[in-house]
C-alpha cells in the first residue's frame, strides 16, 4: 500500500535494525483516515471470502480491526490480555510469549463471540515474531471457526512471524512488507525486482 509505505518513510523512526517506531500515525496517535484506508484494502484483498468477523488483540490492533470491520460490514472482536472481573469462564485461551517483556501471558476470547459458523479474518498492526498472531490462530481453530487469513498493517519480513504462520497453513496479506531496515533506511518488498 503506497500511501502507507510513504508514511513509514516520512514519519517512521527506526530505533534499531528490528524496531520501527510509528506512534505518530499508527499505534499511539492514530491517523483515522489512514486507518480506514487500511480497512478498505483488507476488505478488497479478502473480498468473496464471506468473512463474518474480524479478530484482533488489544491494544494496537483495535483501530485496524474496526476499520476492516467497517469496510466488510461485520463486527470485530478483540482478544483480551488480562482477565476482567466481568469475564465469563467460558473463554478460548492461548499462551503468548512476549519477547520484549520476557513473560508469557494468556490471551482470551469469550466463547460466545467465536464459533463454527464464523469465517474469521485476523488483523493486527505488526507481524513480527508472530507470537500474538499464532495465539489468535490457535484460538480461532479451537473455536471451530474457519480462518480466512491474517492481515497485517506492517510486516517485518526479516522476523519469524510469516514463517510460523505459513507453517500453519495461514494465508497472509501485509500492507507494507519491510525486508530490511536500519536507522535512516527502510526497504520494502514492493521495491524488489524479481
Ligand atoms: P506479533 O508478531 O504476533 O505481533 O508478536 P510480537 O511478540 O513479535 O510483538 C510484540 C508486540 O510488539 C506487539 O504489540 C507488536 O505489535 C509489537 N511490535 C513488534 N514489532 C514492533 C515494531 O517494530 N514497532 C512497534 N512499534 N511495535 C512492534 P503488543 O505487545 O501486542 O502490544 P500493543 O501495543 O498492541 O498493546
Ligand atoms: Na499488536
Ligand atoms: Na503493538
Amino acid at each position: 500500500m503506497k500511501q502507507l509505505e510513504e508514511r513509514i518513510r516520512e514519519e517512521g523512526a527506526i530505533l534499531s535494525d528490528k524496531v520501527l517506531k510509528v506512534d505518530s500515525f499508527l499505534n499511539h496517535q492514530v491517523d483515522t483516515e489512514l486507518a480506514l484506508a487500511t480497512g478498505k484494502e483488507f476488505a478488497r484483498v479478502f473480498a468473496g471470502e464471506r468473512i463474518t468477523k474480524v479478530l484482533t488483540i488489544e491494544a494496537s490492533g483495535i483501530q485496524f480491526a474496526m476499520a476492516a470491520g467497517i469496510a466488510l460490514g461485520v463486527p470485530f472482536v478483540y482478544a483480551k490480555k488480562k482477565k476482567a472481573i466481568t469475564q465469563s469462564d467460558k473463554v478460548y485461551t492461548a499462551p503468548v510469549h512476549s519477547f520484549t517483556r520476557g513473560e508469557t501471558y494468556q490471551v482470551s476470547v469469550d466463547q460466545r463471540f467465536l464459533g463454527p459458523e464464523d469465517r474469521i479474518l485476523i488483523v493486527d498492526d505488526f507481524l513480527a515474531t508472530g507470537a500474538a498472531l499464532v495465539g489468535l490462530v490457535d484460538i480461532v481453530r479451537e473455536s471451530g471457526a474457519e480462518l480466512v487469513g491474517v492481515g497485517a498493517v506492517i510486516e517485518k519480513s526479516f522476523q519469524e512471524g510469516r514463517g510460523l504462520l505459513e507453517a500453519k497453513g495461514v494465508r497472509i496479506h501485509s500492507l507494507a512488507r519491510i525486508v530490511s531496515m536500519k536507522p535512516g533506511e527502510v526497504h520494502f518488498a514492493s521495491e524488489e525486482i524479481y
